[in-house]
């Protein structure tokens, strides 16, 4: 599929990898609409978007909430018509683990809370917009392709019992919607990131940083770029669908 002309939706996209990948979009002269909570974040990623001379609306929109997902996207639709691409891209963290023991004595235990806000919008929300996104692309008759963000810690990590189940979730769900969609000529894929230079990591001490670069084969964290990089490829390459596309610079956990 080609990214110039085509009406891409990117959730997440007010900080970090969306950011990215909003920007990578808008060079490439997609037409984009920008979904996030954070309404100060989304507008200086779409007037960092619009420098490069692409079209574009925010939208803010709760991806775990169906009415306000809903409501969204009618009205991308209304502004920039049919859409071509959905990058599933929202996610939050709330790590703890599952009963924690301090000198022998149990002192905490993820709460439902917890557990439940990150399957809401890590998940939740990734079913929310790939429906809304499938039925305008099948509606137009055109096809499309949906990219979900998953994880490296989809196969399980300490302390992400809730992430973890999530994003392990939404590669399923990228794998189904492969197999449901493709008579519609939509694909659906994922990417599994390792761990990102995004703000978070970038503002660790430098201790903490330099431990996780060097536990990562390659010696270092991902650049935002790199991420926008392996959206592009599943974008423009059509023959790629049903599989998680693992960016983690060869890091195992
Ligand atoms: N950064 C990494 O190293 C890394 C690694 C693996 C996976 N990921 C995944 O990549 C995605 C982006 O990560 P990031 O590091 O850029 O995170 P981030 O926290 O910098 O950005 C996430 C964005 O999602 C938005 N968001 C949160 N809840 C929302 C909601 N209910 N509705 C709409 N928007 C909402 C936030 O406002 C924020 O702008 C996430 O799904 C994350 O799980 C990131």
């Amino acid at each position: 599929m080609q990214i110039k002309n085509n009406t891409f939706v990117i959730t997440g996209a007010a900080q970090g990898l969306g950011e990215a990948i909003s920007l990578m979009l808008a060079h490439h002269g997609a037409r984009l609409a920008l979904l996030d909570v954070n309404v100060e974040g989304l507008d200086e990623t779409l007037a960092s978007c619009k420098r490069t001379g692409a079209e574009g609306y925010a939208f803010t929109c709760d991806v775990a909430d169906e009415t306000s997902v809903r409501r969204c996207f009618a009205s991308i639709e209304e502004h920039l018509g049919p859409i071509a691409g959905l990058v599933n891209n929202a996610g939050i963290l709330r790590d703890g683990m599952l009963v924690k023991v301090k000198d022998d004595e149990i002192v905490d235990r993820m709460s439902l809370e917890q557990w439940q806000q990150v399957i809401d919008i890590n998940l939740t929300g990734v079913f929310l917009c790939g429906r809304e996104a499938a039925t305008s692309m099948i509606r137009n008759g055109k096809g499309g392709v949906i990219i979900n963000i998953s994880s490296i810690s989809r196969t399980g990590y300490i302390g992400q019992s809730n992430y973890a189940a999530a994003k392990a979730g939404v590669a399923a769900l990228s794998a189904t919607w492969a197999l449901e969609l493709a008579r519609y000529d939509i694909r659906s894929a994922a990417i599994a990131p390792g761990v990102f230079e995004t703000e978070m990591v970038a503002s660790l001490r430098p201790e903490a940083h330099e431990r996780i670069a060097n536990a990562v084969p390659l010696r270092r964290t991902g650049a935002v770029d790199e991420l926008a990089h392996a959206v592009e490829f599943i974008i423009e390459n059509d023959y790629f669908s049903g599989r998680i596309l693992e960016l983690d610079g060869g890091l195992r956990f």
